[in-house]
This record gives C-alpha cells, sequence and structure tokens, in this order.
C-alpha cells in the first residue's frame, strides 16, 4: 500500500517510474513535471506498458502538486543534467533553487515523506532537500552509490568475463571523481577480487569508474538514465519491503568515520523507515584518506551552496 511521487519526468524520472512501475510493488506512481502536459504523457505510455508486462501499478502524470498528497516516498530527479565539458558541480546554480522549491512543495501536501534526491551535484542536493525540508535525516538521502557500484561491478564483469551478478562490491564518497571504490570489499562470488585480477587491470576500473558519468555524458550528449533509474527504483523497492538490504546511499553523517553535518556516500541498511543504521566499516588508513579527500570535495561545493543563501 504505497504511494511514491517522482518529480521530474525527464529521461531518470520517467525510467524510475517505469522501472517501479514494473517492480508491481507499489500501488501508485505519480510522475510530476513542470513541463505542462509532458508528464501526463509518459505516465499514460508507462500505464499502456501494463496490460503488455502485466504489473497493475496506476500511473499518473501531473503538474499539480496537489495530486502527490500523502506521498510516502518521493524521488526528485528534477533539474538540468550534465552536458559534455560540464562537471555535476557546474549545475548548482540551476539546480540547487529547483531542489529547495521541489521540496517545499511537496512538503505542503504531505508531512512526513520519505525523499530520495538523484539531481545533481547529489550530495549537496540532497543537502539541500535535507534543510528545505525540516525532516530527520533518516528521512532524507541521496542515490549515486547504487549506480557508480553498479558500474564498477558491471566493468568488473566484462573484464573477468563473469556474470554482473557474482560481483558484490562497496564504493563511498562523494557522487563525483573523487569516489573511492574499495577493492578490498570486492568478491566474485565470495572471492575477493584481488585473487582475481592483475592489479594494473583493476586500478584502470577503480580509474574508469570514477569518470563513468562523464564517459556516458560524452558518448550521448547528456547524463545516463536507465542505470540511474534502476538504482533509485532499488532504493524505493528496499524501502517498501523493508526487506533490510544494504547499499551504499549519499546519508548524513553525524561523526561516522570522523565526518560531521556533510551528506556523502557510505553503505547502510535501508527499510521502511527510511535509513535504519549507517555502517561503519573498519577502513585502513589509505582508504581513510580517500574518503576524506572526498569529503573536503563535497565540502567545497557545499560552500557554493550556502553562500547562495537559498535555504
Ligand atoms: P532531464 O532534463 O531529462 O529531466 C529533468 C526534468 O526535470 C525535465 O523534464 C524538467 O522539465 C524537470 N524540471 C525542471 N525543473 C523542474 C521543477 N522545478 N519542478 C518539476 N520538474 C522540473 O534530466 P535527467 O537526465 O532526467 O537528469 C535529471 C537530474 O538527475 C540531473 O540533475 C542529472 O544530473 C541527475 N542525475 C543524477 C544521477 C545520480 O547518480 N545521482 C544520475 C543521472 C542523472
Ligand atoms: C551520472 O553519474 C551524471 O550523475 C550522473 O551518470
Amino acid at each position: 500500500m504505497s504511494k511514491v511521487t517522482v518529480v521530474g519526468a525527464g529521461n531518470v524520472g520517467a525510467t524510475v517510474a517505469n522501472v517501479l512501475a514494473h517492480k508491481d510493488i507499489v500501488n501508485e506512481v505519480v510522475l510530476l513535471d513542470i513541463r505542462g502536459d509532458f508528464a501526463k504523457g509518459k505516465a499514460l505510455d508507462s500505464w499502456q506498458q501494463a496490460p503488455i508486462d502485466y504489473y497493475s501499478t496506476k500511473l499518473t502524470g501531473t503538474d499539480n502538486y496537489k495530486d502527490t498528497k500523502g506521498s510516502d516516498i518521493v524521488v526528485i530527479t528534477a533539474g538540468i543534467p550534465r552536458k559534455p565539458g560540464m562537471s555535476r558541480d557546474d549545475l548548482i546554480s540551476t539546480n540547487a533553487g529547483i531542489v529547495a522549491s521541489v521540496t517545499k512543495s511537496i512538503l505542503k501536501y504531505t508531512k512526513n515523506p520519505i525523499i530520495i534526491v538523484v539531481s545533481n551535484p547529489l550530495d549537496v542536493m540532497t543537502f539541500a532537500a535535507f534543510k528545505s525540508s525540516g525532516l530527520k535525516p533518516n528521512r532524507v538521502f541521496g542515490m549515486a552509490g547504487i549506480l557508480d557500484t553498479a558500474r564498477y561491478r558491471a566493468f568488473l564483469a566484462t573484464e573477468l568475463k563473469v556474470s554482473p551478478k557474482d560481483i558484490s562490491a562497496v564504493l563511498m564518497g562523494g557522487h563525483g571523481d573523487t569516489m573511492v571504490p574499495l577493492p578490498r570489499y570486492t568478491t566474485v562470488a565470495g572471492i575477493p577480487v584481488l585473487e582475481m585480477i592483475e592489479k594494473d587491470k583493476l586500478k584502470a576500473i577503480v580509474e574508469r569508474t570514477k569518470k563513468g558519468g562523464g564517459e556516458l555524458v560524452k558518448l550521448m550528449g547528456t547524463s545516463a538514465w536507465y542505470a540511474p533509474g534502476a538504482a533509485a527504483a532499488q532504493m524505493v523497492e528496499s524501502i517498501v519491503k523493508d526487506d533490510g538490504r544494504i547499499f551504499p546511499c549519499c546519508t548524513y553523517l553525524n561523526g561516522q568515520y570522523g565526518l560531521k553535518n556533510i551528506f556523502l556516500g557510505v553503505p547502510v541498511k535501508l527499510g521502511k523507515e527510511g535509513i535504519k543504521e549507517v555502517l561503519e566499516l573498519k577502513l585502513n588508513k589509505s582508504e581513510m584518506k580517500l574518503l576524506h579527500k572526498s569529503a573536503g570535495h563535497v565540502k567545497d561545493v557545499m560552500k557554493v551552496f550556502n553562500k547562495m543563501k537559498i535555504v
């Protein structure tokens, strides 16, 4: 019995709604966009797929926040994506205002939703939604780690000629080129990856993962949507099912890993109340150093956001 609102019916938002409908685990998905009837069209198209792909999740589109009333979970994808040559951080001046106003509009009609932020620059936009919402930190978090880890796992599967299903991994840090894939916490069907691959090949995969978003922007002229949409839908699924799955998510840290008052990617346990638990791994010195370097970068972007005085 759940209602999910997806704000932004563009490439990522429409994919989140469509993947979620295919999972057939929530009653209703509302897709909202400022582009007139665009969200209505996207939702209607997805709904007309239901008799073919056999799902009952009702999809509707709107440009009116009244229709989001009583949402259990809200996924925010509104904002502009990267163009070639842009970093995620270049999006801040446009997207910060959008994310803050979307969050406030949602809160007018739903008092205590769980909010999953997707808009970039992700770590700072999650902070913006948190600040604008006044919600508890376990109810506002961001999607990036599942996507970045999936890219890492997919590259490893190709290199090792194994199924991506058998690659399990942890990746931490900000959603940017300073993210921290963790080979020590990567396994192939339970076997440590370091026993399966030469060091230089693994290093190249780690580097490719860090620039994985940019690789797709170069290829397509805009950023990715299939894997990002599926990643956000997977977060919704684990909240709705409350089955205790562990994923890297952009989460408020209050002392964990020696970091405070920052949203950053770390492994968490998700459930019906949002973030059930932040997991603290025993990182070694060099892993911790990389994590703090990534946090330093996110803090720099936060300074730009704070100067904007949006919230
Ligand atoms: P898109 O341009 O296809 O869609 C964005 C949609 O947001 C548009 O339909 C637009 O009309 C809508 N929008 C803009 N302002 C709005 C407002 N105030 N209220 C409601 N809707 C509004 O872009 P795409 O590719 O879907 O990307 C969306 C965002 O997600 C971008 O910021 C992108 O950088 C980010 N992204 C983040 C990822 C992550 O891992 N966290 C992965 C992929 C994209
Ligand atoms: C991505 O990683 C641009 O954040 C977006 O694909």
